[in-house]
């Protein structure tokens, strides 16, 4: 056991070394013509759920707080962004970033059915007003992964009706916050459970569905319908069809801001004459990319790659290096993505995500260095890349696996909510302010 730990990190170390070395070549060499569009989007993005504390109306914080649960721990306070939004959004102006990728909360927005609040929405209007201050562009999310409990308890995504529900409130919120959005996505990462699908381990769907029973009963309905959960091409036709015409609401709604979808997207490579990766690709990505066809941009969301075997993605070979979150450490995943969603959908990407789980930040610095490699490669074959958003602005709560994966290039300190920024916050943001690595 012990040699093959050591045989392991050796390989490791070699695969590492392999990597830094043929990246040097290429960072040294470009070094000097390595500058990105004028213009070039640079941040980072939070969800409302993961960053704001207390999110009572949703269906997660009903999941969260069921006995038993499949989450880690409940999302609780979490940075108490709802409060301290200023300050974090002055500091990511101060490092150098400028866009803001954070999303609205329609549990918050709508928290009854056809019951709108005003306070909250003008909630999102101040958050909002605060990056224009600070001279950073907007990009705003509808929908990321949560819903209101009430929306649930009718089935979630699964109910036809769920096409009403979003397109009212996509409507409601761009009247009231559409003049200070610059731009917008309808959902993050629709296509996740169809990914997740795919993953060599079960990280705990399958027992998710197994107590929506209990989570129907503790909000006094016959149902309970969330994102993660469910009949998968039901939940898909009903968010497709969402998706268009949340953005014709948003389009009539304002007029003034490009609507994408931000579609998550590993790197598949095929294991073996076998491999199921066009499937794969047509079942996961093939009808996303083909409604992003029909939008103003496609949103890029990588953080990985994927051997694909013949009907699942094989594990990690052993020795490669892991992040937190078991995947490959693997930034040249980006260049691939952007390709390949490039060259389907045809329309101008922005990575919307990207990013490690680690408590190393170096390896943080590493990444983003080779990610940017592979974004400047597509930019000199004419790739139409806009931005480069960072996944996370802070340490966050990483859904079902609670707060123990770093995402952040800012770290928080839960017990007293200090924020401290990371190396990896200030090479970012260097990047960002040079426009240029
Ligand atoms: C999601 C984020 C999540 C991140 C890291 C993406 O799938 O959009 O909410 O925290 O990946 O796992």
């Amino acid at each position: 056991m012990k040699d093959r730990l050591n045989a392991d990190k050796a390989l490791t170390r070699r695969a590492l070394a392999l990597g830094t070395a043929s990246l040097t070549g290429v960072s040294q060499a470009s070094a000097a013509a390595a500058s990105f569009p004028k213009g070039f989007l640079w941040g980072a993005a939070t969800a409302a759920h993961q960053v704001e504390g207390n999110n009572v109306n949703s269906d997660l914080w009903v999941l969260e707080h069921l006995t038993p649960t499949i989450f880690q721990e409940p999302s609780g306070d979490a940075c108490d962004h709802y409060h301290r939004y200023p300050d974090d959004i002055k500091m990511l102006a101060k490092l150098g970033f400028n866009t803001y990728r954070f999303s609205i909360e329609w549990a918050r927005i709508e928290p009854e059915k056809g019951f709108f609040s005003t306070a909250e929405l003008d909630h999102y209007r101040r958050v909002l007003a605060v990056c224009h201050e600070q001279k950073l562009k907007t990009m705003v999310t509808f929908h990321h992964f949560t819903s209101p409990r009430w929306f649930a308890g009718m089935g979630g995504w699964e109910n036809p009706a769920s096409v009403d529900f979003f397109t009212r409130y996509c409507e409601r919120a761009s009247k009231h916050l559409g003049d200070l959005i610059d731009s917008a996505a309808t959902f993050n990462e629709p296509n996740v459970p169809m990914l997740l699908q795919w993953l060599p381990v079960d990280i705990g769907i399958a027992r998710g569905n197994s107590i929506t029973g209990n989570a129907a009963r503790a909000i006094g309905s016959s149902k309970f319908g969330t994102f993660l959960m469910g009949n998968q091409d039901a939940l898909r036709d009903n968010m497709i069809a969402s998706h268009h015409r949340g953005m014709q609401a948003m389009k009539s709604a304002s007029g003034k801001f490009p609507v994408g979808v931000n579609i998550a997207m590993s790197d598949d490579q095929a294991a073996g004459a076998d491999s199921g990766r066009d499937r794969k690709r047509e079942q996961v990505y093939g009808p996303w990319l083909r409604a992003a066809a029909k939008s103003d941009f496609t949103g890029i969301q990588t953080y990985t790659r994927s051997r694909v075997g013949p009907a699942k993605d094989l594990p990690p070979e052993r020795g490669v290096e892991l992040t937190q979150m078991g995947y490959e450490f693997w930034p040249e995943a980006l260049e691939q993505t952007i390709r390949y969603a490039a060259s389907q959908a045809k329309v101008p990407v922005y990575v919307t995500e990207n990013g490690v789980g680690t408590e190393d930040d170096s390896r943080r610095i590493e990444y983003i260095k080779r990610a940017l490699a592979g974004v400047q490669n597509c930019l000199k074959d004419g790739i139409d890349v806009r931005g480069y958003i960072h996944w996370s602005l802070l340490d966050n709560f990483e859904w079902m696996l609670g707060y123990r994966p770093k995402f952040g290039l800012v770290a928080v300190n839960r017990e007293t909510q200090q924020r401290t920024p990371k190396p990896s916050a200030s090479f970012l943001g260097g990047i960002a302010r040079r426009n240029s690595l």
